[in-house]
C-alpha cells in the first residue's frame, strides 16, 4: 500500500497536468450559459460571443487569427484530423507521407492507419537525442502528399528546429502538421511565424494543442488551420467551424482553455527557468545516488521540466511502482497494451535496445512542482533502482 492515501508527488505533468483553478473558474462561469451558440435566438448569440471571444484569446496566444483556431477535444483528435484531414484532401498523383520515426503514438497508428489506404510512408531517422533530423526530413518531402513532426519530444523532452521543418515544408510546396502538444506553454509558439511566408496550402497548416497539459480541463484542444489549407472534414454534420468538425461546440472548454493558454504564457519564461532550476537538480541528485543513470535526450535543447533517464538493467514498469508506493508519480513514457508495458518506439529510434526502452522512466515537472517533490525522489531512487535491477536480472535470467 501506498504511504498515504493520496498522491504526494506528482512528477507527470506532461500526461496531464493539475486543472488550474482560473481554468475552472472560467468553466464553472460558462457552463451556466444555456444556449446552443449556433441557435439564432438570444440564448445562442450569448453563447456565441462567449466562445467567439475565447476563440480571439487563444488565437492571441497561439499567433494565429481567430478563424483559424478549430476547437477539438484534445490532441488525439487535432492531430487525426490534420493527418488525415490533409491525406484525404491531397494533390492528385501524391501518396507519401513523410513522418519521422519517434513520433506520439495518435500520429504514428494515424499514420498506419492510412498505409492501408494506398499511403506511402517515408520515414525520417531521428538523432541520438531523438532531434528529428532536420536534412533528412527536407529530403524526404518532394512530391510529398503531406508531412508531420512533433515540436517537442513527449517522451525525450528534445525541441526540434520547428522553423527549420517549417521553411522546408513551405521550400518543397508540401503541407506540415507539427504536434505541438508537448511544447505548448514551454516553447514559443507562434504559428504565423512559423508559417512566414508558405505558399497556400503548403508549409505549415496545421498544428495541434491540447488544454489539460496547460492546466486546462481534458477534454478541450483545437487544431490551429490555416485558411488556405486544403483539409478533409473527420467529422460530419453541421457546419460548425468552417465545416471542420461538425458538433455542437463546447464554450465551457473553449473558455477554461483560452483562460489558462493566457496564464501559461504569461507565465512561460519564469516558469521554465523555475522548473529548469528543479530538474537539473533532480537529474544531477539523481546521478549521484544511481552513477548508471543515464540522462537521454539533448542536454540543452529539452523542454525545462523533463527528466528522461536510462536506469541499466532495471525494469522501468518496477521502478514505476517502486516510486508509486513511495507516494511518487512517474511514467515509463511508453504505451501500455493489455496490461503489458511495450517498450518505447521512441527509445529505439534514438537507437537503443529493445531492452534499454524498458529501462526508461519519465519525470516531468509542473506548475505545482516543489523541491519536495525532488526531495522525495532523491530519498527514494537508491532503493528504488536496487530493488529494481534486482527484479530485471531475475526476470531476464
Ligand atoms: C506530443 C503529444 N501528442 C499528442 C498527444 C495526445 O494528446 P491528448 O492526450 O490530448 O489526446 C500527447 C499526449 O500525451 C502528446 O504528448
Amino acid at each position: 500500500m501506498r504511504e498515504s492515501g493520496g498522491m504526494q508527488h506528482y512528477l507527470d505533468h506532461a500526461a496531464t497536468t493539475p486543472l488550474r483553478p482560473e481554468a475552472r473558474g472560467a468553466w464553472l462561469a460558462a457552463s451556466e450559459t444555456v444556449g446552443n451558440a449556433s441557435s439564432t435566438h438570444g440564448a445562442g448569440q450569448d453563447a456565441r460571443r462567449l466562445l467567439e471571444e475565447s476563440r480571439e484569446r487563444a488565437a492571441a496566444v497561439l499567433g494565429c487569427d481567430p478563424i483559424e483556431v478549430v476547437f477539438t477535444s484534445g490532441g488525439t483528435e487535432s492531430i487525426n484530423l490534420a493527418v488525415q484531414g490533409l491525406w484525404h484532401a491531397r494533390a492528385a498523383g501524391t501518396d507519401a507521407i513523410v513522418m519521422p520515426d519517434a513520433e506520439h503514438h495518435a500520429t504514428v497508428d494515424t499514420v498506419e492507419a492510412l498505409l492501408a489506404d494506398g499511403a506511402i510512408l517515408r520515414p525520417v531517422p531521428v538523432r541520438p537525442t531523438a532531434a528529428i533530423d532536420a536534412s533528412a526530413f527536407a529530403a524526404r518531402l518532394p512530391g510529398a502528399a503531406l508531412a508531420t513532426a512533433l515540436i517537442a519530444n513527449n517522451e525525450a523532452g528534445t525541441i526540434n528546429d520547428a522553423p527549420a521543418l517549417a521553411s522546408a515544408a513551405a521550400a518543397a510546396r508540401v503541407p506540415l502538421h507539427l504536434d505541438a502538444v508537448s511544447a505548448l506553454g514551454h516553447v514559443p509558439l507562434s504559428f504565423r511565424g512559423l508559417r512566414g511566408d508558405a505558399p497556400d496550402a503548403a508549409g505549415l497548416v496545421a498544428m495541434s494543442v491540447a488544454g489539460h497539459k496547460i492546466g486546462a480541463p481534458v477534454g478541450v484542444g483545437a487544431l490551429v488551420t490555416a485558411r488556405t489549407a486544403r483539409l478533409a472534414a473527420m467529422l460530419r454534420g453541421g457546419a460548425q467551424q468552417r465545416g471542420l468538425r461538425a458538433g455542437t461546440q463546447d464554450v465551457a472548454g473553449a473558455a477554461a482553455f483560452a483562460v489558462a493558454l493566457e496564464l501559461a504564457e504569461a507565465e512561460r519564461e519564469a516558469e521554465n527557468s523555475r522548473l529548469q532550476t528543479m530538474r537539473d537538480r533532480l537529474v544531477d541528485g539523481i546521478r549521484q545516488r544511481v552513477p548508471q543513470a543515464e540522462l537521454l535526450g539533448d542536454p540543452r535543447e529539452r523542454l525545462p521540466g523533463n527528466a528522461h533517464l536510462l536506469f541499466p538493467g532495471a525494469v522501468g514498469e518496477s521502478l514505476l511502482f517502486l516510486l508509486d508506493m513511495a507516494g511518487i508519480a512517474v511514467s515509463t513514457g511508453s504505451a501500455c497494451q493489455a496490461g503489458v508495458a511495450e517498450p518505447s518506439h521512441v527509445v529505439m529510434a534514438m537507437g537503443r535496445s529493445e531492452q534499454d526502452a524498458r529501462s526508461v522512466l519519465r519525470f516531468s515537472l509542473g506548475r505545482t512542482s516543489s523541491d519536495d517533490d525532488i526531495d522525495a525522489v532523491l530519498a527514494a531512487i537508491a532503493d528504488a533502482y536496487s530493488r529494481a535491477s534486482g527484479s530485471g536480472s531475475a526476470e531476464r535470467s
